[in-house]
C-alpha cells in the first residue's frame, strides 16, 4: 500500500471534523516539529516552504522544483534591506508571511506582524480565505522551521489591526481585502506607518472582474498609484507591484 503523507490524513480528519478535537488534546509542544518531521526529511526547504504554507501558482511558485516564484522577491528585499518591522496583510496558508519571517530570521533582524481576517469561502468578501486561521493555531503553524519568534499573527480584520496597534513599518505587503475600497483602505491606512524608502507591495495589481459575488478592484488601485508615486514596478503578467516611499 503506497504510504500516505500527513497532509493526506490531516484533510481526512478534517472532512470529519476531527482534527481540531485532536490538536486540542496533543499538547501543543510536544506536537511541535515532530508530525512534520518526515516531510522535512524528504523535501528541500522550499519545496517544503511551498507545501506547508501553501505557495500557489498565484505566486508563480514551482512545487517541483522548489522554485518559490514572488516568495524570491520578498526574501531578496528583506534579507537587502534589513527591516525592522514587516506587516503582512492576508494569505490563505502563511506562504509570503513565511518567506517574510524567513528572511527575518536570516538577517537575525526583524519581525512580522501577519493579519488575516481568518474569512471562509461562505463569508462574502473572503477573498480566497478558506477558514484556515480559525481552524488552526497560527503560531503552531509557522512553528515549523522555527520560525515562531520571527512573526506574530492576528487573526483579525486589517480595519481592526489597525485600530488596536500603532507600528511603524519598513516593509509592508498588501494581499488581503481585494475590492477597491478594501485596498484603498489598507493603503490609506498603513501608508503613513511606512518609514521614508520604505517599501509597499501589493498582490494581483491586473486581476479584473468577480471574485464570487466580489470585484477585484487593486487594479484600480494600482492604475492611480502608478502616477503618484515616482518610483513603482511591477513583475509578471502585473501580479505583483511595489512602490517605495521616498518623499
Ligand atoms: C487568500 S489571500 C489572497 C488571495 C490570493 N492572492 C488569490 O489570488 O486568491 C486573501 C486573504 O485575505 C484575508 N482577508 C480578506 N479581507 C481581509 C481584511 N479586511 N483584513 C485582513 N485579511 C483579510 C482572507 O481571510 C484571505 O485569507
Amino acid at each position: 500500500m503506497q504510504k500516505k503523507s500527513f497532509y493526506f490524513y490531516e484533510r481526512w480528519l478534517n472532512s470529519l471534523g476531527l482534527f481540531d478535537i485532536l490538536k486540542k488534546i496533543i499538547d501543543a509542544k510536544w506536537i511541535k516539529h515532530s508530525h512534520y518531521k518526515s516531510d522535512l526529511y524528504k523535501y528541500s526547504t522550499s519545496q517544503f516552504l511551498i507545501r506547508h504554507f501553501f505557495g500557489y501558482n498565484g505566486h508563480q511558485v514551482n512545487h517541483n522544483t522548489g522554485n518559490l516564484g514572488f516568495g524570491f522577491l520578498h526574501y531578496a528585499f528583506i534579507i537587502a534591506s534589513r527591516p525592522e518591522r514587516i506587516l503582512c496583510i492576508g494569505s490563505e496558508q502563511g506562504f509570503i508571511p513565511a518567506i517574510c519571517a524567513l528572511a527575518c530570521k536570516d538577517n537575525n533582524k526583524g519581525h512580522v506582524d501577519f493579519v488575516d481576517a481568518g474569512k471562509t469561502s461562505k463569508n462574502k468578501n473572503h477573498w480566497g480565505g478558506t477558514g484556515f486561521w480559525k481552524k488552526n493555531n497560527p503560531q503552531l503553524h509557522f512553528s515549523v522551521l522555527e520560525l515562531e519568534n520571527w512573526i506574530t499573527p492576528y487573526i483579525m480584520t486589517s480595519k481592526q489591526f489597525a485600530k488596536k496597534y500603532q507600528y511603524k513599518y519598513e516593509y509592508i505587503f498588501i494581499d488581503g481585502d481585494h475590492s477597491y475600497p478594501g485596498v484603498k483602505f489598507d493603503y490609506e491606512t498603513f501608508w503613513p506607518r511606512l518609514a521614508t524608502d520604505g517599501m509597499m507591495g501589493f498582490h494581483d495589481i491586473s486581476l479584473k472582474g468577480l471574485n464570487g459575488q466580489d470585484e477585484y478592484g487593486v487594479w484600480k488601485m494600482w492604475k492611480e498609484l502608478n502616477k503618484k508615486h515616482k518610483l513603482s514596478f511591477e513583475y509578471l503578467d502585473n501580479s505583483v507591484g511595489f512602490i517605495q516611499k521616498n518623499e
